[in-house]
């Protein structure tokens, strides 16, 4: 069976973006796919965090994982530092990838240039690597992402040729897969940018907690442009067309379809927060449910992670003796 694996990071509870660019097909694809999905813990301390708060956030994430329909007897929902292949296998990343590579990163290039009185940690740099080694010891066929990973999931092909050229076929080499819509979802207040975590203002992102009323208020007060007429065109458009294509994401269509039913930016933009907060109701409730059972979600992680453990053990010897470690 093709088998799929992506990732998310614990950095708050997730937002729009994230939903439409990655989790939404995660929870379709569990039926059709193996599926293994990892809260990515230590992918959240290239950035530096307060004591105690990335294990709070790992259990809300869990939550919202289960929340929006990942079934824990379908898929394997694991942390990654319960998993101690992944720093292990990336340490033989990091020594197959180039430091060419790595300063190549867009997402790298972005952050080291906006701060620069803030800390740039070596880990900020280093990240890709630990990212193919978290695809790559589940012999992953796809990475369903939102498109501001696929040049991570590029460099992770280029680091598994290139293993399998220097010690021999080895490593399952991944395709990166991004939804027909919803693969960039940009902030509401400024549309040229990604909606995300690090930098959302809080009026252009809307968080998968948000109220309804936050919801349309946002919505409502979504920047637009003066050119009066709606149209899909991302490059004139920015605004409108991120309207368009969160309405068609959500509701399963195409942007440019969608655009031809409104002559308005008004009842665009309320039905755009509409369609949002009916999706959003059915998954917060069942998230606050789950957050009341701490113990259980625990639990659920537990055998996510073995079953992760089992999996990703395998392939780190099969590296090692790839490699010709001397075996323990
Ligand atoms: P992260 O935690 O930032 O985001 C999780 C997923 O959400 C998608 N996404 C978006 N999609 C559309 N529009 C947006 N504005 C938007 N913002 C985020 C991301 O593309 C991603 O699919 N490096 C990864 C985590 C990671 C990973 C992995 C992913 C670590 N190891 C292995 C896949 C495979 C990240 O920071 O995602």
């Amino acid at each position: 069976m093709t088998r799929v694996l992506s990732c998310i990071k614990p950095t708050g509870e997730g937002h729009l973006g994230n939903h439409l660019g990655a989790l939404r097909h995660w929870v379709r694809l569990q039926h059709e796919r193996e599926s293994f999905h990892g809260i990515v813990d230590l992918h959240s301390l290239t950035v530096p965090v307060e004591p105690g708060l990335v294990g709070e956030r790992t259990m809300a994430l869990a939550a919202m994982l289960f929340a929006v329909g990942l079934d824990p007897d379908v898929a394997t929902v694991f942390v990654q530092s319960h998993v101690p292949e992944h720093p292990r296998l990336g340490w033989v990343m990091e020594c197959t990838t180039s430091y060419g590579e790595l300063s190549r990163m867009t997402q790298f290039k972005d952050r080291a240039s906006r701060s620069q009185t803030e800390f740039v940690s070596g880990g900020l740099f280093t990240y890709p690597a630990l990212m193919a080694a978290d695809i790559l010891l589940y012999d992953t066929d796809e990475v369903p992402v939102g498109d501001d990973q696929r040049q991570h999931v590029e460099i992770t092909r280029d680091a598994a040729e290139r293993f399998n050229s220097r010690y021999g076929e080895t490593l399952v080499v991944p395709t990166a897969t991004t939804p027909p819509a919803g693969a960039r979802i940009m902030d509401l207040q400024d549309p040229t940018s990604k909606m995300s975590k690090s930098t959302r203002t809080d009026a252009g992102s809307i968080g998968l907690l948000d109220d309804a009323a936050a919801i349309d208020r946002k919505f409502r007060r979504a920047i637009t442009d003066s050119l009066r007429q709606v149209a899909y065109d991302p490059e004139r458009q920015s605004g409108v067309s991120n309207l368009l294509e969160i309405l068609a994401a959500v509701t399963d269509r195409n942007p440019a379809d969608v655009a031809s039913e409104y002559h308005a930016y008004g009842p665009l933009k309320a039905d755009a927060g509409a369609a949002v907060i009916e999706m959003l109701a059915p998954i917060q409730a069942r998230y606050l449910e789950l957050m009341k059972d701490p113990s259980e979600l625990t639990r659920l992680l537990g055998i996510g992670s073995a079953r992760a453990h089992e999996v990703a053990a395998t392939t780190l010897d099969r590296v090692h003796s790839a490699i010709g470690l001397l075996p323990a």
